[in-house]
């Protein structure tokens, strides 16, 4: 059995993942500060396990610490070293999120992103673990009106986003350095949706500002409507068109990540993690209402400092090196997302 470190495996994607790779025979480590999520969510987490995979359970590790504390990531590492199950591989994901609360308060972004990963390296050093893969963002990109490539220019606008492309270049430098470690870094485009159990889903702290949040508030009732930030952008129906991505696709691309940087030993990869297609905010209001039948009132509201046009992936790079594509359409992330929504936020 290999053991898997994975940070901020309470939050929205790290909960999904540390599920699929426990199912997938993985002894999972998680390390979360709970900053933006809830030992609750790893309970549910625990509860579906219990019903569906009973057996994973004794299979998981949990560590309430913060990265930006090198005693904390080091003493987890050590627990496990010199043994059978030392640390072979870690899936970072921990890190903050908000592009808005990054132009609030650069600092904190950049001592949790950055020094949170300069301290994770340094400890995966002191223990000789040398798999690595780590969570960046299509927000690196900037504006384009075209498929984006990996090797795209990278023009990142905010605090958040430039945090995500200087954890890209440390790994980049440090991995000249080390040469028999794999490094794979995942851009992920958007995604939405949830575990179709309806267990598990994007649970944080405080009000998630997302698109698919806000729409699942107005189905709920929480919000009168949705506000659409601009109906004049250069695009077929003028609102800004992304690459949702369902929340199980974009697990399944780190299971299939993981298992080429286990099986590489001297590895630097990047891969866009998306579906390929442009959503745009219309076309994802009207499949939401197809899908579940609730209206989704909206108002038009002045483009946002700092958005884009159009954000969609060219994926192919993942097909071909990780034989990894998407299962699931639209209508699924919409079906799935509501389905958790609705049971887990009354
Ligand atoms: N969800 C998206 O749309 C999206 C898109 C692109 C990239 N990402 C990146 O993917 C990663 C995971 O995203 P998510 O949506 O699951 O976010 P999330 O906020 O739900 O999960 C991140 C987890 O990291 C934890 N955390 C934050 N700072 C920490 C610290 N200093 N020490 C330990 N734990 C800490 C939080 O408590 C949280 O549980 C993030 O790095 C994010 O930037 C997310």
């Amino acid at each position: 059995m290999q053991t898997i470190l994975l940070t901020g495996g309470a939050g929205y994607i790290g909960s999904h993942l540390c599920l699929s790779l426990l199912k997938d025979g993985y002894q999972v480590v998680v390390l979360d500060s709970f900053i933006n999520s809830y030992p609750n969510s790893l309970k549910k987490l625990i509860g579906l396990l219990n019903k569906k995979y009973p057996n994973c359970i004794k299979n998981l590790y949990i560590f309430e610490g913060d990265l930006r504390n090198l005693q904390v990531i080091n003493n987890i590492f050590s627990e496990f070293y010199k043994s059978e199950n030392y640390i072979k591989a870690v899936i970072h994901l921990a890190g903050l999120k908000y592009v808005e609360e990054s132009v609030k308060n650069p600092l904190s972004y950049w001592e949790t992103n950055v020094v949170g990963t300069v301290n994770l390296l340094k400890a995966m050093s002191n223990y000789d673990c040398k798999k690595l893969i780590f969570s960046s963002s299509a927000s690196i990109y900037g504006e384009t009106n075209k498929i984006l490539r990996e090797n795209d220019p990278i023009k990142p606008t905010n605090p958040y986003s430039k945090t995500k492309y200087a954890v890209e270049q440390i790994l980049q430098d440090f991995s000249v350095q080390k040469r028999d470690w794999s490094f794979i870094i995942l851009r992920y485009f958007n995604p939405i949706g949830a575990h179709y159990s309806g267990i598990i889903g994007d649970k944080c702290k405080g009000k998630n500002k997302n698109i698919f949040p806000t729409i699942n508030d107005v189905a709920l009732g929480l919000k009168n409507e949705l506000k659409i930030f601009g109906d004049d952008w250069d695009t077929l129906d003028g609102t800004c068109i992304r690459d949702y991505i369902h929340i199980m696709d974009l697990v399944d691309g780190h299971l299939a990540a993981l298992d080429s940087a286990l099986n590489e030993s001297s590895l630097f990869s990047v891969f866009n993690l998306g579906t390929g297609h442009g959503t745009s905010v219309k076309e994802l209001i009207k499949t939401f209402e197809k899908v579940n039948r609730i209206k989704i009132p909206f108002s038009i509201a002045p483009r946002r400092d700092g958005d884009v046009s159009f954000l969609v992936a060219d994926a192919s790079k993942a097909l071909i090196y990780l034989n990894w594509k998407t299962k699931y359409n639209l209508e699924d992330m919409c079906r799935d997302g509501w389905n958790w929504y609705k049971q887990n936020n009354t």
